[in-house]
C-alpha cells in the first residue's frame, strides 16, 4: 500500500520552498513536487499556470490512483483558483492515460499558455506523455534570452521550440527550428502569434535530423549557435537509435554548421550518463583545440529538488553538472575562421 501520509508531509515540504516561485497571475510553469528526489519516487506534480499535472510512475498505476485523487482534492482546497487537474501515467500502455486524463475541469479549462522570463509560451498538455514545455531548461531558455542577441540559430529536435523562441525573444535574428514532428512545431508557431513574431515558413524545417542536417551543410550554412537536445531515444530515418548515447557522433555532426566563435549547447538528458562520463566526452573533442567547454547550465531547484527537501541522489552522478540533465554550452573556433551565414 502506498504509503499516504508519507507523499503528503513530503509534498507539503516541496510547496514550502516553491511558494516564492508562484505567481499571483497563475501564469508560470514550475515543478511542485520532483517525486524523485524529494520522497517519493512514483510521482511529479507539474503547474502550468492554472492546470496541475500529476505523474504517475507507478509500475501499477491503479494502485496509485486514489491515493491520487485525494492528493488532488487537497490541491484544489489549498489553491482554489485551479481550472483543471491532469493525470498522466508512465506505464500503461493505454495511450490516452499516457497522454493524460483530465480529472477535474474540461478541454476548456485547460492552460494554454505560460509565461517564463516574460515570454510566452504555447503549451499544449495533451500533446504527447510529457506536458509539451520542459521545466528543467528554463535556465538555459534564461540563457538564450540573455545570449542571442543579433546571432543566428538552428535548434535541432526542436520539439514545441521552447528554446529557440527563448533566443527569439532575445533578439536573435534568425531561428531555424527543426525536427520531425510537424505536430510539435506547430505549438511553436503557437509561441510565435503569441508574442506577435513573424513566422518564416522556411525557418520551420519538417524532417529527419541527419537528412536535415545534411542538407544544411551541402548548402554551407552556418550559425553563431546550435542546440543539440536529442531524445532519449528516435525512431527516424537512421532506425531506432538511442540517440543520447550517441553525444559524440552527433556533436561531430552539427559541429560543421557552427560558425567561427560561436557556440553549440549540448543537453544530455540520459539518466544512466555520469557527469564525469560527459565531460570525458568534452575533453576528447577539445583535444583539437578548437572546441571547449565554456559553461554549464545548472537545472533550476524546483526540478534538482532544494537542498532542504532533498532525500534520494540519482541513480548515477551528474556531478560537475547538478541534475541527470546535463547542460553544457561549448565554444567553437574554425580554422577557416567562417563566420555565420
Ligand atoms: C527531447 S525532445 C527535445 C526537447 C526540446 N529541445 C525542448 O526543449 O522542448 C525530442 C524531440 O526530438 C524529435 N526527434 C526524435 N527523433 C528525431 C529525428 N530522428 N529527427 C528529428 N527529430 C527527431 C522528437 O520529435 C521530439 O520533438
Amino acid at each position: 500500500m502506498p504509503d499516504a501520509e508519507v507523499l503528503f508531509r513530503q509534498v507539503e515540504r516541496a510547496l514550502q520552498k516553491r511558494w516564492p516561485l508562484m505567481d499571483d497571475q497563475h501564469q508560470t510553469a514550475l515543478r511542485l513536487f520532483s517525486g524523485f528526489y524529494e520522497g517519493f519516487p512514483e510521482v511529479v506534480i507539474d503547474l502550468y499556470g492554472s492546470t496541475l499535472v500529476i505523474f504517475n510512475y507507478h509500475e501499477k498505476p491503479v494502485v496509485l490512483r486514489p491515493l491520487l485523487i485525494e492528493l488532488q482534492k487537497w490541491f484544489i482546497q489549498k489553491f482554489p483558483w485551479i481550472t483543471a487537474v491532469v493525470h498522466k501515467t508512465r506505464s500503461l500502455r493505454n495511450m490516452p492515460s499516457r497522454l493524460g486524463v483530465i480529472r477535474f475541469g474540461d478541454e476548456h479549462s485547460l492552460t494554454t499558455q505560460i509565461v517564463e522570463h516574460g515570454v510566452k509560451y504555447a503549451i499544449h498538455l495533451r500533446l504527447n506523455q510529457d506536458a509539451s514545455f520542459y521545466l528543467d531548461t528554463r535556465n538555459l531558455r534564461g540563457w538564450l534570452k540573455d545570449h542571442m542577441a543579433g546571432k543566428s540559430v538552428l535548434n535541432t529536435f526542436a520539439y514545441t521550440g521552447s528554446l529557440g523562441a527563448a533566443a527569439l525573444a532575445g533578439g536573435a535574428r534568425r531561428v531555424v527550428q527543426t525536427d520531425q514532428n510537424p505536430r510539435f512545431l506547430e505549438v511553436a508557431r503557437a509561441t510565435y502569434r503569441l508574442n506577435g513574431w513573424p513566422i518564416n515558413e522556411e525557418d520551420f524545417l519538417i524532417g529527419d535530423f541527419f537528412k536535415v542536417v545534411d542538407g544544411l551543410r551541402r548548402r554551407k550554412q552556418l550559425f553563431d549557435c546550435v542546440i543539440l537536445d536529442p531524445p532519449f531515444f528516435s525512431t527516424g530515418f537512421n532506425g531506432e537509435i538511442f540517440l543520447n548515447e550517441k553525444t559524440l557522433p552527433l556533436l561531430n555532426k552539427v559541429r560543421p554548421l557552427v560558425a567561427h566563435d560561436g557556440v553549440l549547447i549540448v543537453v544530455n538528458n540520459a539518466l544512466y550518463m555520469s557527469g564525469a562520463g560527459l565531460i570525458r566526452i568534452f575533453d576528447e573533442v577539445s583535444q583539437s583545440g578548437y572546441l571547449w567547454l565554456e559553461e554549464i547550465i545548472p537545472v533550476p531547484e524546483d526540478v534538482t529538488g532544494f537542498p532542504q527537501t532533498w532525500v534520494s541522489p540519482p541513480p548515477v552522478d551528474p556531478s560537475p553538472f547538478n541534475h541527470p540533465t546535463k547542460i553544457a554550452v561549448l565554444r567553437v573556433a574554425r580554422k577557416d575562421r567562417a563566420a555565420a551565414s
